[in-house]
């Protein structure tokens, strides 16, 4: 039983002693709960997930860490100074991956900025490394042999509510490769269910030039009636969840239909641009010849050219770094 041990020991004590105050605080904030009903949560899905609120005047770090003996110095290595960076917050518990509570993210309630504020990295808890809802989802993953990755809390949670519980979400960072490892132990399928907007598709590009060197067979999602899996769950229900997976597109489709309307292709300099982008893809994609087939169909038919032109138009490419 080393030292290291007991300091982690307190750590969960306190975040799971913080998790409760801020839990029974929820239930006497009529905003709050107003808040998640109007997103469409019952009082079932409320207790699930076990949401919480942290009152404007919140002290509860430090009544904890007082109840807890805890010194000034460890309460700052455990995320919290003087002040509670939540405090007026709707609270979404961030668990690892054996459901203990090790971190906090905090939802503004209605707009403002910064909409979310996440629990910066401590002894325990690695933004980086951690995966929302992992713990609940762990199981279902190696059930239905795929994982859904998703931007944002309230998008897993959408699948989860939707009885769809392979899902997970990253911290409002990319995808790492201790995400990666930590999924390769499950399944090598994954989904990538990010937002429709710009911001989701880059995430998603950037994602699959980590995901297919390691040998996954990613799709991803397509979101038409809806921005994210949260809108889509609210407006259309499991069947819109359903068929947004459904209509995923595989991995080879989804890049070259990105890049094209992400370049004029029409203008030959915006083609060049586009030819030589793909090249790079082309190298990531030759892992695997199947993989690597669907790709040229999917740019030749997009380039507008036949398919061994195309190949030799990449074979003629630099490639980029
Ligand atoms: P809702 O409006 O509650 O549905 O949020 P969202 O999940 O749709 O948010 P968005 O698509 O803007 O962002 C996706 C994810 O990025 C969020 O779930 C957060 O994890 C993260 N994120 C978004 N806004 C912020 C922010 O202002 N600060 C930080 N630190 N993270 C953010
Ligand atoms: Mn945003
Ligand atoms: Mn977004
Ligand atoms: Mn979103
Ligand atoms: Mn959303």
């Amino acid at each position: 039983y080393t030292e290291e041990d007991e300091v982690r020991t307190k750590y969960y004590t306190f975040y799971k002693e913080l998790h409760q105050l801020y839990k029974s605080k929820l239930n006497q904030n009529q905003i709050a709960i107003e808040y998640l009903k109007k997103r469409g949560y019952d009082a079932r899905e409320i207790s699930l997930y076990e949401f919480g609120f942290s009152p404007v005047d919140s002290k509860f770090p430090q009544q904890v860490a007082q109840r807890l003996g805890l010194s000034k110095d460890e309460l700052e290595k455990f995320g919290f100074s003087n002040s509670d960076p939540f405090a007026g917050r709707l609270i979404i518990p961030i668990a690892d991956d054996f459901g203990r509570v090790i971190a906090f993210g905090g939802r503004l309630i209605g707009e403002g900025v910064p909409k979310y504020l996440n629990s910066q990295d401590t002894l325990v808890f690695k933004k980086s490394s951690t995966l929302f809802l992992f713990s609940f989802a762990k199981e279902y993953i190696k059930q239905v042999d795929y994982v859904i990755i998703c931007e944002g809390y309230f998008d897993a949670l959408a699948f989860h509510r939707a009885g769809i519980k392979n899902a997970v979400a990253t911290l409002g960072t990319a995808l790492t490769k201790s995400h990666i490892y930590k999924l390769k132990k499950l399944t090598p399928n994954i989904v990538l269910a990010f937002d429709s907007d710009s911001a989701g598709i880059k995430a998603a590009l950037r994602s699959l030039e980590m995901l297919i060197p390691e040998g996954f067979n990613v799709a991803i999602a397509k979101f038409e009636q809806a921005k994210d899996a949260d809108e889509t769950y609210s407006k259309l229900g499991v069947e819109g969840l359903v068929k947004v997976l459904d209509n995923s597109i595989g991995a080879e489709q989804f890049v070259v239909e990105s890049l094209a309307k992400q370049y004029d292709l029409s203008n030959p300099s915006g083609f060049n641009t586009f030819i030589k982008i793909l090249r790079n893809w082309e190298r990531l994609f030759s892992s695997n010849p199947k993989s690597l087939e669907k790709f040229y169909e999917h740019a030749s038919t997009t380039a507008g050219v036949m398919k061994e032109e195309l190949k030799n138009l990449l074979a003629s490419q630099q490639l980029q770094n």
